[in-house]
């Protein structure tokens, strides 16, 4: 059966946020130390930035980085990490029973951020933090001299506000993993008032309350409702999380989890409905899914009490990143409520890059992040697609293309990306462009670039790094 696609520039979902394509960074394993920074080396810069992890960083362009963490954040006293190196404190890092040495800090992650030209996006310590150190921090960071903290960032050698416009209220509070976890109604008081005192600090930045840490946790999506009740005017954002695998060796419904994926997206776009209608609230607050990747293989968790161990460091193969080219195809056909995104996580812990000192290597997962930031722009389609379907366990029967596609009436250009399902079959696929004018109809066609193999467990390793990569095949006629 020929399967056919049909986009019309005018059917639009809504506009591609660029911070769609965003990445996240925790003080965990291998990410900052060894990872972004590792000062003397002979890769690193003269900041101690790895200039090879810069350089393929900057092949992905996330517009917007998160930071500290994660589980980590929930413990980190945000001080420790300024001024003077040689004073900073050694501390027992409980989240990941680690040895944190607090050498890199907020200050050395915004020069990171400018190196790589996207944003910071801080996070605050809502689990042993107070509401004051917030809204201290907020201070710091973005208060002109004058006042203690601020005074302090220029003794810091940064007399001009760094400008941070993103802050997260914490990190995933509902589990009861989290160092210092809350029940729902604790939290949200506690995100309200830390939200007011930053806000006061600096009205101009953009706050993200946190959701539930999956769509599994007992309390989601009631955890959601109430943190969006109790927060919804002091809030731009709602927070979400998911880690997906195939942990059942069931590849069939693993490659349908795209299902799953705009299930939670519209389970929450709802409760962002309700929570508005209810506040009778012209106010509108959108989603973040800032943690999201595949990760179920790489389970080790704990650091032994050392510096930088090596922990989740997941291996990913060909159908981790055609899953993860679906998720990103989530993103763009739900574009119109979710508005940032954050993999979880950029370097060495569950990421697309993995180093050693000597090198760093691009896993499969790479290829479908740097395809989309590079081409999805301007407006999300809404594709009609017609495909055969097979059946899933997990999902009943399912069309064996997904699809999402973008037009940018700027640049007159559009992208179409599709993830062929089947494990045996290519698809003969015809795509007809219905515009009434034929005004967004392509002239011609740049480029077509496939990702593809013969094995799904394919994956990419320091010996052999291009098992897996996208090839360009010869534009059609
Ligand atoms: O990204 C790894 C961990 O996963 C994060 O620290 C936490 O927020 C999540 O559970």
């Amino acid at each position: 059966m020929l399967s056919r696609i049909t986009l019309d520039t005018e059917r639009t979902i809504g506009a591609i946020e660029p911070n769609l394509f965003g990445g996240f960074l925790e003080h965990m394993g291998r990410a900052i130390y060894g990872g972004i920074y590792e000062p003397g080396s002979p890769l690193a810069d003269e900041r101690g930035l790895r200039r090879d992890v810069l350089d393929a960083l900057r092949e992905l362009q996330p517009p917007v980085i998160r930071y500290p963490g994660g589980n980590f954040l929930s413990g980190y006293h945000w001080l420790d990490g300024v001024g003077p190196r040689a004073q900073r404190p050694r501390r027992r890092e409980l989240a990941w029973q680690s040895v944190e040495t607090n050498q890199f800090g907020a200050n050395e992650f915004i020069a990171f951020c400018r190196a790589l030209g996207t944003q910071p996006m801080l996070g605050v310590n809502l689990g042993t933090g107070t509401i004051e150190e917030a809204a201290a921090l907020v201070e710091y960071c973005n208060a002109p001299t004058g006042t203690h903290y601020a005074d302090l960032r220029a003794a810091h050698g940064h007399p001009e506000p760094h400008g941070v416009r993103y802050w997260c209220l914490g990190n995933e509070m509902d589990g009861p993993w989290q160092i210092g976890h809350l029940e729902m109604d604790e939290y949200a008081r506690k995100a309200r008032e830390a939200a007011k005192l930053m806000r006061w600090q600096d009205p101009a930045i953009q706050l993200i309350v946190c959701g539930s840490s999956n769509s599994q946790m007992p309390t989601y999506p009631e955890w959601d409702r109430v943190a969006l009740e109790t927060c919804w005017e002091l809030v731009d954002y709602l927070s979400m999380h998911y880690y997906a695998g195939n942990r059942d060796g069931d590849t069939a419904s693993y490659l349908a989890l795209a299902a799953q994926f705009e299930a939670h997206v519209d389970t929450l776009a709802g409760t962002l409905r309700y929570v508005q209608a209810k506040r009778r609230s012209k106010h509108r607050v959108y989603l973040a899914w800032d943690e999201w990747n595949v990760w179920y293989k790489a389970r080790t968790m704990q650091g032994g009490w050392t510096e930088a161990p090596h922990l989740i460091e997941e291996i990913y193969n060909l159908e981790d990143a055609l899953v993860v080219a679906q998720w990103l195809s989530v993103f763009l056909r739900r574009c119109n409520v979710l508005k940032i995104a954050c993999l979880a996580q950029l370097v060495n812990i569950i990421a697309p890059i993995l180093t050693t000192p000597s090198g760093l290597l691009r896993q499969t997962i790479f290829y479908p992040l740097q395809l989309f930031r590079r081409y999805a722009s301007g407006m999300a389609l809404d594709a009609l697609v017609r495909a055969p379907s097979y059946e899933t366990a997990q999902f009943g029967a399912m069309p064996l293309l997904d699809v999402s596609a973008s037009y940018n009436a700027e640049t007159r250009t559009s992208a179409v990306f599709i993830v062929n399902r089947s494990q045996r079959e290519t698809l003969p696929i015809e795509v007809n462009w219905q515009s009434a004018d034929r005004s967004g109809a392509p002239a011609s066609i740049e480029t077509v670039i496939q990702l593809a193999g013969h094995d799904p467990k394919a994956a990419n390793i320091f010996d052999q790094p291009d098992t897996i990569r996208p090839v360009r095949l010869d534009p059609l006629p």
